[in-house]
């Protein structure tokens, strides 16, 4: 599967979508790194241990590699663990970075994903791995991942694979967190479909405009013809450095093209994340009073509150 999309259309014209009008109505109010009042983030209390559970899951998915999905997907689960929630991690890129991180070898793995893809024979007890983190799940993937992408084509209802095997566990989980593979083929489209919310981390570089009216066309079809339900939670500004005017500039064009879509949380470029994956930990614990850690904390709490805007 090439990287071009499944659906084989021309690829749409570079347009911004019409952004949503930037709230002004506190003004006095600190402002965010995004120039934007910061939103009353109030910390939930804590789940009810006997609460009956339906996960909601959550893609975090952009076709360019290297823009932070899967620190975000370990670092915002381990985050909303320390919320009190349970969380299953699936890895659905065939590299394993996921599964890497949190000190899974995808190597000498017995089972992963692929298996519960494409064969009735396993359940998801027989796959899912505790982390360093209690409470903290992961599904691991290894390279026969790409296998399985090759071999669903010719499977019936080959999008809704790993739906199929998310719905029959939501309701062990608070949260599933799928880290999206850099490719817009099957596989995301599987996750995009499998899904109730997108999240699109954007590094703050220069060309990460590029390839987002490719990745947003791609979810409105997936809207519109296999998952009507999904809806995107936001865009991520991830590597941030605002020591630089470049780093506030692409962060500021990104807000005039997206508008509330962003998230007020801006995760900042730190070599602490490339240590953790080293650590096969999340920053939470690893380094757990940095502003890294901090930063999920705070995109925890903005998933809870846009989970629970309606
Ligand atoms: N905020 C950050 N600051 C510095 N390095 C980061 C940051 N986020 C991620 N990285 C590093 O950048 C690399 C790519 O990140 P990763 O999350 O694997 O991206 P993706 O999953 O989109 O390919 C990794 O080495 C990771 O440790
Ligand atoms: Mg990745």
């Amino acid at each position: 599967m090439s990287d071009e999309g499944l659906f084989s259309e021309p690829e749409p014209h570079f347009e911004v979508p019409d952004a949503p009008p930037v709230s002004t109505l506190v003004d006095d109010a600190e402002l965010g790194p995004t120039g934007r009042p910061m939103p009353d983030l109030t910390r939930p209390a804590p789940p009810e241990p006997g609460r009956t559970m339906r996960a909601r899951v959550i893609s975090m998915c952009n076709q360019k590699g290297g823009v932070g999905k899967t620190t975000t997907t370990i670092n915002l689960g381990a985050a909303l663990v320390e919320l009190g929630y349970r969380v299953l991690l699936v890895d659905f890129d065939p590299q394993g970075s996921l599964s890497v991180g949190l000190g899974v070898n995808p190597h000498t793995l017995e089972r992963s994903i692929y298996n519960l893809l494409l064969s009735r024979q396993y359940t998801a007890d027989d796959v899912i791995q505790p982390s360093s983190v209690e409470d903290l799940h992961i599904l691991p993937s290894n390279i026969d991942l790409s296998a399985a992408e090759v071999q669903l084509v010719s499977e019936v209802a080959r999008e809704q694979t790993l739906k199929r095997v998310l719905d029959r566990i939501r309701g062990d989980y608070d949260f599933i967190l799928i880290d999206c593979a850099p490719s817009l083929g099957l596989l995301t489209i599987n996750a995009l479909t499998a899904s109730d919310y997108v999240i699109m981390p954007l590094e703050c570089e220069f060309f990460a405009l590029r390839g987002i009216a490719l990745l947003t066309d791609t979810i409105s079809k997936v809207q519109d013809r296999l998952n009507p339900d999904l809806e995107i939670m936001g865009i991520l500004g991830t590597m941030y450095d605002g020591r630089t005017l470049h780093g506030r500039e692409v962060l500021e064009r990104v807000v005039q093209a997206f508008g509330e879509q962003v998230f007020h949380t801006v995760i900042r470029r730190t070599v602490k994340f490339p240590e953790t994956t080293v650590a096969g930990e999340p920053i939470t614990t690893y380094a757990t009073a940095s502003p890294g850690a901090d930063a999920y904390r705070q995109l925890a709490l903005e998933v809870y509150h846009r989970c629970h805007a309606q």
